[in-house]
């Protein structure tokens, strides 16, 4: 029988019968179920079909150690947050939201002492970031260890500027301490553009989508016994919060950066008074069947 338009689901169906693994399987079907028809309502010329293909041929030959143009395309795709949201309906619902992991966490950031700072060029609002590791019934989760990485006060990461910004900076590991606490000191992060210059960013120009994020700082939370919760602190009132290029934000993670005129603290903690303070609480999830 001839390969036709009605029967092509059919025909591509049949020829993965044989495959033993069942998820490999389920998920081949569905995606040639959905190409089909996606086809089926496009109807591409073969030219545009050839063009289809090498935009996916550009974003791969665009990735490499430091660029993985792959995951951005799932992101402003809305495909990132919409996987992140469905693994977070496994979850408890009591947990700290989860949201994406982003190109830039490509360093293991540096180990710091509770109250350094993560800023080490000394432009930008300075600030303080504190905040608490417990599980859901409120224990402390001591020794919970929580990585942090930000953008400057420009927008952009130690990576994107290797010769403005020494590499780890706005970057911190830290561990939290006997009654699961945590503070750094940082500057306010900017908004940002996720990276234009690839296939991605011609798509986001070519269907008049802006590239913005709006200024977050970066959060990977964990502690033996729990599970793990990337996820980003918003900067309340940023420019961006409601049209973030790649969906990630969620109401409960956005923290007033506050103006805080307390100078016991800032002389504690060697900051300039007045500073802004944001406080971000972390709850994680036991992991299912862990021993703590
Ligand atoms: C980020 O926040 O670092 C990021 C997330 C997704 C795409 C680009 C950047
Ligand atoms: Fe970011």
């Amino acid at each position: 029988m001839d390969f036709s338009e009605k029967d092509s689901v059919d025909a591509v169906l049949a020829s993965f019968a044989d495959t033993p693994d069942p998820r490999l399987r389920e998920v081949v079907e569905s995606l040639v179920r959905h190409l089909h028809g996606f086809l089926r309502e496009t109807r591409p010329s073969i030219a545009e079909w050839e063009r289809g293909i090498e935009f996916l041929t550009a974003i791969g030959q665009k990735c490499d150690e430091h660029r993985q143009e792959f995951i951005l395309f799932s992101d402003v795709l809305g495909a990132s947050m919409l996987v992140e949201t469905m693994e977070a309906q496994r979850q408890a619902q009591d947990a700290t939201a989860s949201t994406v992991l982003g190109p830039f966490h490509v360093v293991r950031s540096p180990e710091r002492a509770l109250g350094d700072t993560i800023d080490s060029v000394g432009t930008g609002e300075p600030c303080l970031i504190e905040g608490s590791v417990a599980d859901p019934d409120g224990s402390p989760v001591p020794g919970a260890r929580i990585d942090v990485w930000q953008a400057d006060d420009h927008g952009y990461y130690d990576v994107q500027v290797p010769d403005a910004q020494p590499l780890g900076n706005g970057r911190g590991l830290f561990t939290a301490d006997d009654e699961g606490r945590f503070w750094f000191r940082s500057i306010v992060p900017a908004h940002y553009p996720i990276p234009t210059d690839g296939p991605v960013g011609a798509l986001l120009a070519a269907t008049k989508r802006h590239p913005y994020r709006p200024a977050h700082v970066h959060f990977i939370v964990e502690a033996p016994g729990y599970v793990p919760v990337t996820t980003h602190v918003f900067v309340q009132g940023s420019a961006y919060l409601d049209s973030d290029a790649v969906f990630a934000v969620k109401q409960s993670l956005v923290r007033d950066f506050a103006p805080s005129d307390d100078a016991a603290t800032a002389a504690r903690l060697g900051l300039p008074n007045p500073f802004r303070r944001a406080r971000f609480d972390v709850v994680l999830q036991p992991a299912a069947g862990a021993d703590r």
